[in-house]
């Protein structure tokens, strides 16, 4: 079998699920035309997971109509006609209609009233009674007493009969990440969607959604993603799913597609990499394995532990492409009473070589110190558990690049709303 061959098997007998485009009477001619349906990256996550035969719907958000009824002729990908929609729109799927296309008129109140959003697939008796939608009730009668002559009406019954075949709903991700918006992320899970990425007993494992913020905010599909510290493969995991390339180290691996190596001296090219992200140590406070190069066998106290994260990233820095980002994990430190703010200083390193893009606070969810016992210690002995991580979000520069002209800004200045209580 070759690698068509293979992917087909695979897709062969998955549930069919129905998902939702939108054009505007600018883009719709073009839709047609070219039997494409496009978006940008902010629903590229929904895009990309799209097979052949699902089906698709695409709302006219002007003329507030639903068109009906079409099926994927490709997985969704990316740039499969480059320069459709003068390439604002890359992320695309190529259809076929099922007959004629049929129209529903008020489409914000239908898709209100089916709670329809675009990043939650539609699926089983959902789908099935949104489809009944594009058959009116008298023809659904006739056609079984008849078998009358609309085809269109014809193939919408065989997809419903082929739904209800397949109708297994255990593989559906019902509502796919969107990117955050925000510089505070509290995420419940350390995973998303079906399959596990990471392992969430890896001590000191990544949130997942962390790194899909990062890959999906800063890199196209097919861009090469690096994690030098790796630890039980959460970027790996997450990468292949958001068809990213990927190349994971750590000084002690735990996967046999983890390579073993020191993240002091990365064995990759310079300016060959589109993203890095790296969940760092934070002092000793893990024990991850005993290798004698483990960075998180040194103490945050220690200015040896800035220094050794320091080759860290001289290296991210050299194997970086220019104008690409560099996303870096780590969390400050409280132990027999004396705070370390490992965070800041992190900070201060990578700024001696990359500009920062932003910070984002991580919620810690799920530490095993937040224990009744450990909330109480904190009150009592007027102390802090760590409720946070700092993503910190640097960039190469790109060579020669001049600095913008900052114009004068128009701050938009609020008022406060008498009797508000927002505090
Ligand atoms: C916080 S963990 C990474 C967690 C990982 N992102 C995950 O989701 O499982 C930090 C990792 O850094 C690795 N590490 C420590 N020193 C290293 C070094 N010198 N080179 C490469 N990896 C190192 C440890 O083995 C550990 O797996």
């Amino acid at each position: 079998m070759n690698e068509l061959e293979v992917k087909a098997e695979i897709t062969k007998n998955k549930p069919i699920r129905g998902f939702i485009f939108t054009c505007s009477n600018k883009t719709e001619a073009e839709c047609f035309e070219k039997l494409l349906f496009g978006t940008d990256r902010v629903y590229g996550p929904v895009v990309i997971r799209i097979r052949k035969e699902d089906l698709l719907f695409l709302v006219n958000t002007d003329k507030d109509v639903i068109y009906g009824v079409f099926r994927a002729i490709t997985d969704g990908g990316f740039k499969i006609v480059p320069n459709a929609w003068k390439g604002k729109y890359p992320y695309q799927v190529k259809v076929e209609i099922l007959g004629e296309i049929l129209e529903l008129k008020e489409a914000n109140e239908l898709l209100k009233r089916f709670e329809i959003k675009r990043n939650t697939p539609l699926f089983g008796k959902k789908l099935l009674d949104f489809l009944d939608l594009f058959i009116p009730k008298t023809t659904l009668l006739n056609i079984e007493e008849e078998n009358k002559n609309s085809e269109t009406i014809r193939l919408i019954l065989e997809e419903k009969k082929k739904i209800k075949e397949r109708g297994n709903e255990r593989d559906i991700e019902e509502e796919i990440p969107l990117i955050e918006s925000t510089t505070f992320w509290d995420f419940p899970k350390q995973s998303y969607g079906i399959t596990p990425k990471g392992d969430n007993k890896y001590p000191g494992v990544t949130p997942s959604l962390v790194i899909y913020n990062m890959v999906w905010r800063y890199t196209d599909p097919g861009d090469l993603v690096v994690d030098p510290m790796a630890g039980s493969g959460t970027t790996l995991d997450v990468c292949r799913e958001e068809k990213r390339r990927c190349i994971c180290y750590d000084i002690s691996p735990t996967r046999p597609e983890i390579i073993q190596n020191d993240a002091r001296k990365i064995p990759l090219e310079d300016e060959s990499v589109d993203l890095i992200f790296i969940d760092s140590p934070y002092g000793d406070n893990i024990r991850y394995n005993d290798h004698p190069d483990c960075i998180g066998k040194i103490s945050a106290e220690s200015e040896k532990f800035y220094d050794e994260l320091e080759k860290v990233m001289r290296e991210c820095y050299r194997i970086l492409k220019p104008g690409k980002v560099l996303g870096w994990l780590i969390g400050d430190q409280w132990v027999k009473n004396k705070f370390t703010p490992v965070g800041f200083k992190v900070y201060e390193r990578l700024c001696k070589y990359f500009e920062p893009v932003d910070i984002i606070c991580v919620a810690r969810r799920g530490q095993a110190s937040h224990t009744n016992l450990w909330h109480n210690r904190a009150r009592r002995l007027n102390f802090y558990l760590r409720g946070f991580k700092y993503l910190i979000i640097v960039k190469k520069p790109l060579k020669n690049e001049k600095k913008r002209p900052r114009g004068k800004i128009e701050w938009a200045y609020y008022e406060r709303r008498k009797n508000s209580n927002d505090s």
